[in-house]
């Protein structure tokens, strides 16, 4: 058995399990990267910030950029094609205080493959290892990327790709081995990661279709990855961390369930505000309590709500001894104001 709970390094950042919480966009908010931290992933990541956003101060990309401080290791994930600009975005995540600056080169969306940025990167090796030198000389904190294994299947690109990045300054490679072309169909195809860890001197870390301790134990074995990087499994079901990093296999009650989730949608509302967080929330209630644990008209009930005070009402009616959890949780960890930093001034352009 491979010890899930043991540090390793990306450059001098310690990062304290084997276990890292991927980038998703339209989930990897601050309660869902925090919640990550305490059930058990050592390194959380935001999910994938424009770096034109954060060029033209667009004020919904800067918020992308707010750390809390029980997120520590944190990665920001930053995509983009252009190397000066994104080496500019990358001293902006420095001074938000991120712990590592993640690069996407993997994203298959039409919309960012068709400016340069994301998956199409791996078709062109040499503007992705300019970007990577780029930002490598431009900030101190390590410089990581996150590949797929090429645009087209059956592509072994990231092969080619991944040690060029590495010698460009990469301090670890995360492979996704599906093709950009395959989008999340098929199956992730980790002989790929093996040969890549053999090829390169930084860790890697393996990413795809993790979801429980058995399989991340195989990956881990199979490929020498230094990390599993879980994403779906871990949508509503922050106990899957848990269990991968080795404790054993349960159930939540109701009321963890109940409680956990109207944390979420607490910390959220604070992060997002009530409009925009009371849409965002939708597709966590059908994570949460789907998996068998609660009736389907219940999340029925709840997505056509307006409000999000509504749906912990309803919640808590449905779960009442969830409150007990909640006030306990509530009180052990700090609260978002407490956590938030405030963005340097700078972030905004200065003045
Ligand atoms: C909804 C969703 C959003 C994603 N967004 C990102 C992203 O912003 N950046 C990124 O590098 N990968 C993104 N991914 C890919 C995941 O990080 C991960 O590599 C992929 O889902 C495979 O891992 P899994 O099988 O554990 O989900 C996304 C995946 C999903 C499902």
């Amino acid at each position: 058995m491979i010890d899930l709970r043991q540090a390793w390094l990306v450059g001098p950042v310690e990062i304290p399990t084997r276990l890292v919480l991927a980038p998703m966009a339209g989930v990897s908010v601050q309660a869902f990267r925090r919640q990550g931290r305490r059930f058990g992933a050592g390194l959380v990541c935001s999910e994938m910030v424009s770096c034109a956003g954060i060029e033209h101060r667009n004020e919904r990309t800067l918020g992308y950029l707010r750390v809390a401080d029980d997120e520590h290791p944190l990665a920001i994930q930053l995509f983009g094609s252009d190397p000066d600009s994104m080496a500019e975005a990358a001293r902006m995540v420095e001074a938000a205080g991120a712990d590592l600056v993640d690069l996407n080169f993997g994203c298959p969306v039409r919309k960012v493959t068709k400016t340069g940025a994301g998956a199409t990167l791996l078709d062109d090796p040499d503007r992705a290892a300019r970007i990577v030198s780029a930002i490598a000389r431009a900030v101190d904190i390590p410089v990581s990327v996150k590949l797929r294994r090429g645009l087209r299947n059956g592509s072994r690109d990231c092969l080619r790709v991944g040690p060029l990045l590495v010698d460009a300054g990469a301090s670890s490679l995360t492979l996704h081995p599906r093709s950009a072309q395959q989008m999340y169909t098929g199956a992730a195809d980790h002989a790929l990661t093996a040969e890549l860890v053999s090829l390169v001197d930084v860790p890697v870390v393996a990413s795809g279709d993790i979801d429980s301790r058995a399989r991340a134990q195989a990956v881990l074995a199979r490929t020498g990855a230094a990390a599993v990087m879980v994403g779906r499994a871990a949508q509503g079901n922050p106990w899957v961390l848990e269990e991968i990093v080795g404790s054993d296999r349960r159930e939540p009650s109701r009321e963890e369930v109940v409680a956990e989730l109207v944390l979420f949608v607490r910390e959220t509302v604070r992060e997002l505000g009530e409009r925009r967080a009371s849409s965002f929330l939708k597709k966590f209630y059908g994570w949460y309590l789907g998996r068998g644990r609660f009736p389907r008209p219940f999340k029925q009930e709840l997505v056509v709500l307006d409000s999000t005070e509504e749906v912990e009402r309803r919640l808590i009616a449905a779960a009442p001894g969830a409150l007990e959890l909640i006030e306990r949780l509530e009180s052990e960890i700090p609260s978002g104001d407490e956590v938030t930093l405030e963005l340097p001034i700078s972030i905004y352009g200065g003045g």
